[in-house]
């Protein structure tokens, strides 16, 4: 059992859910991943207080998915907050999925929990807009005696594949400035790699987190799948103000991708 006072979180990311049920990406029904990851994190002894969903809900950015994905989040009774990624459309998003509005700023006891957008219309890399820079240095300095954690779609520095690299937050150097000149930010939460990455960055520590459908390789320099299952990040917030997580995988004997996938 959790000490009372530990914040549960789960991180769910890149769920790429398409128009319909059946929907396959690279090989894999993605609705149906995203369905078996939901049911294995609500039969956790030790259930999260909420589920952080950092990005690429949806394959295309379509309201049809964002219906589906509400469809299937709502058999799971836990609380839920999202954010954008690359493959979703912010605005079809907002009228989408009703039942949890964007969150900028949450409170889980003494922790500030912030999400960011990083998402651009029609760009697939991430750049942090002088809103979303400012309003994170503002919550910063308002919530300095506060732990903080931070999630966003986009990771702001390399994780060792060169071609995903190339789509890492474009101005991550402005980043850097504000999360270096604060000192209560414990850890930041990405998603759009799909693999499990831990980074000493600006003071602070960047994880990425495995996607809710496929996984692509460590350290390769091109577009390369890797057979990996499905899986989340569990994260602990403590009230001394350490975190700890980890990543799980599902254990699916089906789980096949097509390694001739060129793109997603
Ligand atoms: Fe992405």
């Amino acid at each position: 059992m959790l000490e009372p006072q530990v914040h549960r979180l789960i991180q769910l990311t890149d769920c790429h859910i398409g128009e319909s049920r059946e929907h396959r990406l690279a090989g894999v029904c993605t609705y149906d991943t995203f369905r078996q990851v939901l049911a294995d994190v609500a039969a956790l002894s030790e259930g999260p207080e909420i589920l952080m969903i950092t990005g690429d809900i949806a394959a295309l950015g379509k309201r049809k998915a964002y219906g589906l994905f509400a469809e299937q989040i709502r058999f799971v009774d836990i609380p839920y907050a999202w954010l954008p990624g690359n493959h979703d459309d912010f605005e079809v998003m907002q009228k989408s999925v009703t039942s949890a509005p964007y969150w900028s700023l949450l409170e889980f006891g003494d922790w500030r929990v912030i999400s960011l957008n990083t998402a651009v219309n029609g760009q697939v890399g991430g750049t942090l807009s002088t809103g979303e820079l400012e309003f994170l240095a503002n919550t910063l300095r308002n919530e300095s005696a506060h732990p903080v954690v931070i999630f966003m779609h986009h990771p702001p520095m390399p994780v060792g594949c060169d071609w995903l690299d190339q789509q890492r937050i474009s101005n991550a150097s402005e980043l850097e400035k504000i999360i270096a000149s604060a000192t209560n930010v414990k850890g930041i939460f990405c998603g759009h790699v799909h693999q499990e990455t831990e980074t000493d960055w600006a003071g602070s520590r960047v994880f990425t987190s495995p996607s809710t459908c496929f996984q692509f390789t460590a350290n390769s320099p091109g577009f390369a799948m890797s057979d990996d299952c499905p899986g989340y990040r569990w994260i602990n917030l403590h009230p001394d103000g350490h975190l700890e997580t980890g990543v799980h995988h599902l254990d699916i004997a089906d789980h096949v991708v097509d390694h001739k996938t060129q793109k997603y």
